[in-house]
């Protein structure tokens, strides 16, 4: 018989047993399932709702329970619908009637909340320092190529010179955000619906702060039907993860481009790079494919959740339990990407020598001739105008503006001097860009130095 067979004189059909199942995914919250148990007993124990006597056996049940499913010793059964009813049913299988009184003042409504907040708050740890993990191959990498002159690139098309330290540096803010997007939604979960009951809390003298504390949250939750209908820090949750998978996927579909003939920036390592079936010469880079493939599941998780939840009256209705599957998958598909990822950028080689050349060519110091005319005295817009007729020039005759003869320059401007094309030189165009943010040598190391303190302060916060 079902633990909530009482009011029924007939077995549940067998379909809708299974369809009302959620055990084949909810099992993984059995830790979390346990652990928030084990806190409710020693509670109820404590504000004298049940016995020490009970408290004791309880705990020493459920201790065994989480030692038996982690040595794969126990089958969970579908008849007993979800993770929390399982553990109970198994439960008062071994010790009996202290067993059946673990569940006063609560419901499978607080308790599931409770396990998937515990379990997100945990996992969120995990990616956090995943995600750390990358920056850390990302300032490697910029490290060692500060002075690599690139083209930077809008439209896809050639702008202004940047260094690849600069480019990558720029992942690396993007990703800090990540980590604060994260513990932000990490710190509005961490509060307790544990104690909220069904909807409208108990009639039992129970602690709610006490259960709160011990499970770490820090405090408990303000009003109990909030407690048992929000999934909004799970959303938050996806919703943070899609950001950092649009992240990914834009740097992904730029290792792309980048391996390509077209462009051959970099060359991904072979260990990180997988062949065609066909084509013998091709190595193809499939692990950037993937994270940017990967990255429309994590939105439609997000987008899933968001209209599951849309329209659903309050407090706890069926439909809820739909959020775990989506949540679950986000977050193995973000773990599961985030450190093949970092062996990928950790190992890829770059071509300096490429990335110049294609820097050299296509008037990607334009912006700086313009503005060498400007530090002469000529107003900008002046500047910017003569130097768009000395690129159509040029264009005209197959050269750079580097190319042009003093007296060809002098024809547009007489301000143009000796010292022009020093200033055309990539280097200058590169490392004269000294403004805060910009991508001269001395800016990325500053850029570098943030970001490391930023990772030491976050590691050093996430073992604390
Ligand atoms: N398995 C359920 C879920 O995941 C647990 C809560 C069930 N509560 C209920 N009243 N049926 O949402």
């Amino acid at each position: 018989m079902k633990l909530w067979g009482g009011r029924f004189r007939k077995e549940t059909d067998d379909l809708v047993n299974d369809f009302n199942s959620s055990i084949q995914f909810d099992c993984r919250l059995y830790r979390e399932d346990i652990q928030g148990s084990l806190a409710h007993a020693a509670m109820l124990a404590d504000c004298g709702i049940i016995s020490r006597e009970d408290e004791a056996a309880i705990r020493a049940g459920l201790e065994g329970i989480l030692a038996d499913i982690e040595a794969g010793k126990v089958e969970f059964t579908a008849d007993n619908e979800d993770i929390h009813m399982n553990v109970e049913a198994l439960l008062t299988e071994r010790i009996g009637a202290a067993g059946k009184r673990l569940h006063t003042a609560r419901s499978r409504n607080d308790q599931v909340a409770v396990d998937l907040r515990l379990y997100l708050r945990r996992e969120i740890g995990e990616i956090v320092d995943q995600i750390l993990d990358l920056q850390e191959a990302i300032l490697a990498k910029a490290k060692e190529h500060q002075n690599t002159v690139m083209p930077g690139y809008t439209h896809l098309q050639r702008a202004q010179p940047i260094s690849f330290a600069q480019h990558l540096l720029a992942y690396g803010a993007m990703l800090r955000r990540d980590v604060g997007r994260l513990l932000d939604c990490r710190a509005r979960m961490n509060e307790c619906p544990l104690g909220s009951g069904a909807l409208a809390g108990t009639t039992y003298p129970i602690d709610r702060w006490e259960t709160a504390k011990a499970l770490g949250f820090t405090a408990p939750m303000d009003n109990s039907l909030d407690g048992v209908s929000d999934r909004d820090y799970a959303i938050e949750l996806l919703s943070a993860l899609s950001v950092l998978m649009m992240h990914l996927s834009r740097f992904s579909e730029e290792i792309i481009l980048w391996c390509s003939w077209e462009f051959k920036f970099i060359e991904l390592d072979d260990a990180y790079s997988t062949g065609s079936s066909i084509m013998p010469q091709k190595k193809n880079p499939d692990v950037a494919e993937l994270v940017r493939g990967k990255t429309g599941r994590v939105y439609g998780h997000l987008m899933g959740l968001l209209t599951t939840m849309k329209g659903l009256p309050l407090a706890y209705n069926k439909d809820m339990q739909e959020d775990k599957e989506p949540v679950f998958d986000a977050v193995d598909t973000v773990k599961l990407c985030l450190p093949v990822f970092t062996g990928m950028i950790a190992t890829m080689k770059v071509l300096p020598e490429n990335m110049r050349r294609a820097a050299s060519a296509g008037f990607i110091n334009a912006t700086d001739c313009a503005d060498y005319l400007t530090k002469k005295g000529l107003p900008f817009r002046d500047a910017y105008t003569a130097v768009g007729n000395l690129v159509y020039y040029c264009t005209e005759r197959g050269k750079g503006l580097e190319d042009l003869s003093l007296e060809e320059l002098r024809q547009i401007s007489p301000l143009f001097d000796g010292d022009v094309y020093e200033a055309l030189g990539l280097e200058a165009c590169m490392g004269q860009r000294k403004s805060w943010g910009g991508p001269a040598p001395e800016e990325t190391a500053r850029q570098i130095q943030s970001l490391e303190a930023f990772i030491r302060d976050s590691r050093e916060a996430s073992e604390a």
